[in-house]
């Protein structure tokens, strides 16, 4: 099976705004189909543009259209062809509460959520309900040169057979840097990988997203 890619651009100043086109520009060069692009909120417009690229938000909120002053709710996003987000990452958690909701209203709209979770604790605990995705990415080797296959192996298993008693697709992320690391993530369970500084943080990100994914 060919791993899922997701890649965060954060809000690394080299992958936001103008930076943010001229990645997704080269980016476009490659046509594979299982990498998702999560962009700044900033930049989701760019999937008008992009439209042949899985774009995805880092976040959304639980509200839909109304008096909510900053919100990034489901619904604009779905308006612009962006039928996707990341959910309570390490650097954006979110209240248990509004996860449940944001999920089940998820369902609803046909719009996949990826859950963000930092422990197998919370795996076990989010897996009751269900979301497209769980991303397992322990905080401490987030922008490291760790990879969380080296250090959390035994997890990364327990992980995906809870996720995969439930049909949920396990990623996997902090300090993914080679391809070594997504196979061995792979070979532990998982569906795919989530990946930042690897990619974005490296001189020349499209040659390193096609060595890490083995395109
Ligand atoms: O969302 C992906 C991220 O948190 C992992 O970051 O820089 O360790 O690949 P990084």
């Amino acid at each position: 099976m060919e791993p899922e890619i997701f890649v965060n651009f954060k809000h690394y100043e080299n992958a936001v705004g103008k930076s943010c086109e001229e990645l997704l520009k080269d980016f476009n060069t490659l046509k594979n189909k299982n990498i998702y692009y999560c962009l700044s909120p900033i930049d989701l417009r760019l999937k008008t543009e992009f439209t042949s690229l899985n774009i995805f938000s880092q976040t959304v909120d639980a509200n839909g259209y109304g008096a909510y002053t900053g919100s990034i709710s489901m619904e604009s996003l779905i308006d612009i062809g962006v039928n996707g987000s990341l959910l309570n990452h390490s650097e954006r958690r979110m209240a248990k509460s509004d996860i449940i909701k944001i999920i089940e209203k998820s369902k609803k709209l046909d719009f996949k959520i990826v859950l963000c979770v930092e422990s197998l604790d919370e795996v076990r605990e989010y897996s009751k309900y269900d979301p497209e995705y769980i991303a397992y990415e322990p905080p401490e080797l987030i922008g490291g040169d760790i990879s969380v296959s080296n250090a959390k192996p035994g997890i990364i298993k327990n992980a995906s057979e809870i996720c995969n008693d439930r049909n949920i697709k396990l990623l996997v992320g902090a300090g993914v840097k080679t391809y070594e690391d997504v196979k061995n993530s792979m070979n532990l369970g998982a569906y795919g990988v989530l990946i930042a500084s690897g990619i974005i943080k490296n001189p020349k990100p499209i040659n390193k997203l096609i060595s890490l994914g083995n395109l």
